[in-house]
């Protein structure tokens, strides 16, 4: 895939001949110097941004053809996003901000299921006991986790952190990274972990280092795991 922003000295190419395939179940830690092209790789694989030439799949499924409402339905049951800014509703208790997508749904299950689905969320991610709590009232690395389970509530397929422990001191930071580290084999989803932490990066099933808008060093632990199309898939 290629990504360009306009800007007003010309395009600015962000990303150019990355091919990103990231299998259900694994975890891969996306690395690389400021600028290379990580946040802007998240956002097309969150369907965020679009791609200026090729295209992502999930599922199998091509995504260049679809429309803004069909983006948005996948968007809001594939994919669940952690980004550094992530924004939690103080005036909301952590489990009503679990529940939030639910919130958005054209077709709800009964509120009550919703609250529990929200409840076992927070209890997995071991903060049940704050489930009435607002988010104002809890450490950033708590504040993490309702994100975390806000992005699960979808039961998505692929998992996106952008610098998710950006704010936080090292040890909060290293508990958000092995949490996440654990949603494939505890979920069964794809994560795909933005880090510049070196240690956290080495711990993810394979790592992927960006540089100048280029995948550098693609490793794959095992054969299947490597990029193998000029498109992004999952
Ligand atoms: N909205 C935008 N308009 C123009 N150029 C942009 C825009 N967003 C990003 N870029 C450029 O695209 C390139 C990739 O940016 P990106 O934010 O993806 O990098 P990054 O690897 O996430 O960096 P960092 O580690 O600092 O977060 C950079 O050259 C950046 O200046
Ligand atoms: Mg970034």
């Amino acid at each position: 895939m290629r990504v360009e922003y306009p800007s007003p000295q010309g395009q600015v190419v962000a990303l150019r001949d990355v091919s990103f395939t990231c299998p259900a179940g694994t975890s891969t830690a996306l690395t690389g110097p400021t600028g290379s092209g990580k946040s802007t790789l998240v956002a097309v694989l969150s369907l965020l941004r679009r791609t200026t030439s090729g295209t992502v799949r999930i599922g199998g499924h091509d995504t260049a053809g679809l429309s803004g409402r069909e983006i948005a339905g996948l968007r809001s049951t594939k994919i669940g996003v952690v980004l550094a800014s992530f924004h939690l509703e103080t005036s909301l208790t952590a489990a009503q901000n679990v529940m939030m997508p639910w919130f958005f749904r054209a077709r709800r299950a009964p509120r009550r299921e919703a609250q529990l689905r929200a409840v076992e969320l927070l209890d997995a991610l071991e903060i049940g006991d704050l489930a009435d709590r607002s988010p104002h009232t809890m450490t950033g690395g708590q504040r993490h986790r309702v994100a975390i389970a806000r992005a699960l509530f979808s039961d998505p397929a692929v998992f996106l952190a952008d610098e998710p422990a950006d704010h936080l001191d090292e040890d909060a930071a290293t508990e958000v990274a092995t949490l996440l580290l654990s949603l494939p084999s505890r979920f069964g989803t794809a994560v795909v972990l933005v880090t510049h932490d070196e240690a956290i990066a080495g711990r993810a099933d394979r790592r992927v280092d960006l540089v100048g808008g280029e995948i550098a060093t693609p490793t794959g632990s095992a054969p299947r795991l490597a990029p193998t199309t000029t498109s992004s898939s999952w």
